[in-house]
């Protein structure tokens, strides 16, 4: 062991907030990376919640989380945990991970949960956040567990919806998950081919969506697929502008969280496997208040408050490529 590392015995992990395909991977790789530089592991059941409770279990054997790199979700469970946005339940936390005499504590979870970790750092506990969330909405980093999963399970229920949408000369408005961010649908519009991505870095223009829907079934097209992101409005709304607009036939699928679940992607568990190994190896550092960040193809840390001050920018280079293959 090289003299600049800190000599860590006892870590915790949660998997906290909205849950992605990937979380167990990367509980697995914090497992087995500790296990191999002799750092017991206490995993913390439905994230915050487990840290109030004292709930948590010993992961201390490669056999505590066999068999789970395979399955989406997470074993350890996840919750969004009001109690620990206050105050009191902060300190509560922070006695209970110091009591159980812990030197440190990895946050795999979106930005809400990383918010949370930056206030435990803050409080001066070692603490080191990964970056789990479809939305893929996290600053400073390109990528964030579970998005390749989430892309492949819309990107698969679109081409089943585009079977039935031809058999009907149909066009489908598909609502896609993202809070505040249009990564899902853009990326999702590219991948499946649809005809238009709504999102909500950039205003639609209804007329001129419109106008191509038309002149597409009029060239022949027998169906048309437009992607929204639920933060761009909803599907039922949306839909009822282009049917009153076009008066073509037009359905409209929610998909819901048929997009957060389901067995990770090989992209999603081998990322989850670097970054539970890398989150392991910053805390060793003595690094505090970081978060493991995929950048230019190489792992780095990124500090949270800078990552929780800033809004993730859409690439000019995606948004232009879609734009390009509209038909
Ligand atoms: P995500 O991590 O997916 O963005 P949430 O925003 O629901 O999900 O946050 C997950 C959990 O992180 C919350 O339920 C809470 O326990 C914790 N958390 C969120 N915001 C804060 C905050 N401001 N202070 C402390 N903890 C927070
Ligand atoms: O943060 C991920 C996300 O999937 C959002 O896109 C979505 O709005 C939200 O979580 C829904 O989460 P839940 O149904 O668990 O409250």
């Amino acid at each position: 062991m090289s003299e600049t590392l800190k000599k860590i015995k006892r870590i915790g992990v949660i998997t906290s907030g909205g849950d992605c395909s990937g979380m167990n991977p990367c509980i697995r790789s914090v497992v087995r990376t500790s296990i191999s530089k002799g750092i017991k592991v206490f995993g913390f059941k439905r994230g915050y919640q487990g840290i109030l409770d004292n709930d948590f279990l010993t992961l201390d054997s490669n056999h505590s989380v066999s068999n789970i790199l395979q399955r989406g979700g997470t074993f350890l469970q996840s919750a969004r945990c009001l109690a620990f946005k206050t105050d009191e339940g902060l300190k509560k936390g922070l006695d209970n991970l110091i009591d159980l005499e812990l030197d440190g504590l990895i946050v795999i979870g979106g930005d809400g949960s990383l918010t949370g970790a930056h206030k435990i750092h803050l409080a001066g506990f070692p603490t080191i956040g990964v970056p789990a969330s479809i939305d893929n909405d996290l600053y400073g980093t390109s990528m964030s567990l579970g998005v390749d999963t989430a892309l492949n399970a819309i990107m698969n229920s679109v081409d089943t919806i585009r079977d039935t949408a031809s058999s009907h000369e149909r066009a489908f408005i598909i609502e896609v998950m993202g809070r505040n961010c249009g990564y899902l649908a853009l990326t999702s519009a590219i991948a499946s081919g649809a005809e238009a991505a709504i999102i909500p870095e950039v205003p639609y223009d209804l007329d001129r969506i419109s106008r191509s829907l038309v002149r597409r079934f009029k060239e022949g097209k027998t169906n048309s697929i437009i992607i929204l992101a639920e933060g761009a409005g909803s599907a039922k709304e949306f839909g009822q502008k282009i049917r009153e607009k076009t008066g073509i036939e037009i359905r409209e699928t929610v998909l819901g969280h048929i997009q957060r679940g389901g067995s990770p992607t090989s992209f999603d568990r081998i990322f989850a496997s670097k970054l539970g190994r890398n989150a392991v190896i910053a805390l060793e550092e003595g690094k505090s208040g970081e978060m493991i960040a995929l950048k230019d193809d190489k792992y780095v840390t990124v500090p949270l408050d800078l990552v929780l001050s800033k809004q993730r920018p859409l690439s000019p280079q995606l948004l232009d490529l879609a734009v390009l293959l509209e038909s």
